[in-house]
């Protein structure tokens, strides 16, 4: 009788409170990397072997101190090593909470850690969000929808190799920019952007926009990048753990 009243509780609860882990790698667990999503690797523009090779991986490493890591490798000339999480698999008016440790081997100009890209409708808007170098500055970017609009930068900071970054991010994917925008925090705390505020309001979705993790671009060098967390979830609870 009793847990049949647990039950009937627990129905009647409003699903979208309940906290759900949607993704959650975690190299010092020795987890695969592909518990990251789906394996995008590209050598030339446009060359997508389908499997790594010692020039062009993603492998279950250490970073040079030691540390369990997936290490992102890329030989000079060779564009994308990147995961492609929660592949075809976020919705409209949702709120996703992530979490993004990570150190860098190198820092080069124009190297992209992340994107929240357009997969569908990429004549409207290709890439809202992302965290690219700009020279040894990490910026974080919106850019809005048209093909004439230019990505714009809201924040940035200076980095260095051989130190653990936790990077975390609330995106809420409504498609329009009064109903979408998204928050960044770093090593824990809330960053305050440039523009003033806490909140990026901008269009986060047209028909499948979703998060990759990884190395993109910044060819003109070898790249090596080491991930220690990934984690997408629907409560900040469920990432902040991996957010410092
Ligand atoms: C940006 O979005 C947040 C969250 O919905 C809202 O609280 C804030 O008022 C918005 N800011 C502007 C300038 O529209």
């Amino acid at each position: 009788m009793k847990s049949l009243h647990l039950f009937t509780f627990l129905s009647l609860l409003p699903l979208a409170v309940l906290s759900t882990v949607l993704v959650d790698y975690d190299a010092a667990r020795g987890d695969a990397p592909s518990v990251m999503g789906h394996l995008n690797i590209e050598k030339a523009k446009g060359d997508r072997p389908k499997t790594e090779d010692d020039s062009l991986f993603i492998r279950t490493s250490v970073d040079p101190a030691g540390t369990p890591a997936a290490h992102f490798h890329r030989a000079k000339g060779n564009i994308r090593t990147e995961y492609h999480a929660m592949f075809y698999e976020t919705e409209a008016d949702k709120t996703y909470y992530i979490g993004y440790s990570f150190s860098l081997g190198v820092i080069t100009h124009n190297l992209v850690l992340f994107q929240w890209k357009e997969f569908i409708e990429q004549e409207l808007q290709r890439i809202p969000l992302n965290l690219e170098f700009d020279d040894d500055v990490l910026t974080f970017n919106y850019q809005a929808p048209g093909v004439n609009t230019k990505r714009v930068r809201y924040w940035g900071k200076k980095l260095e190799v051989g130190v653990k970054y936790d990077v975390g991010f609330v995106i809420h994917t409504g498609r329009s920019s009064e109903t979408g925008w998204a928050r960044l925090y770093w090593d824990g705390k809330p960053v305050k952007l440039e523009k003033g505020g806490y909140y990026v309001n901008g269009t986060m979705f047209q028909g499948q926009t979703d998060p990759k993790f990884g190395a993109y671009r910044g060819e003109e060098v070898e790249i090596d990048t080491y991930v220690y967390n990934v984690k997408i979830g629907s409560t900040w609870s469920d990432v902040k753990d991996v957010t410092g």
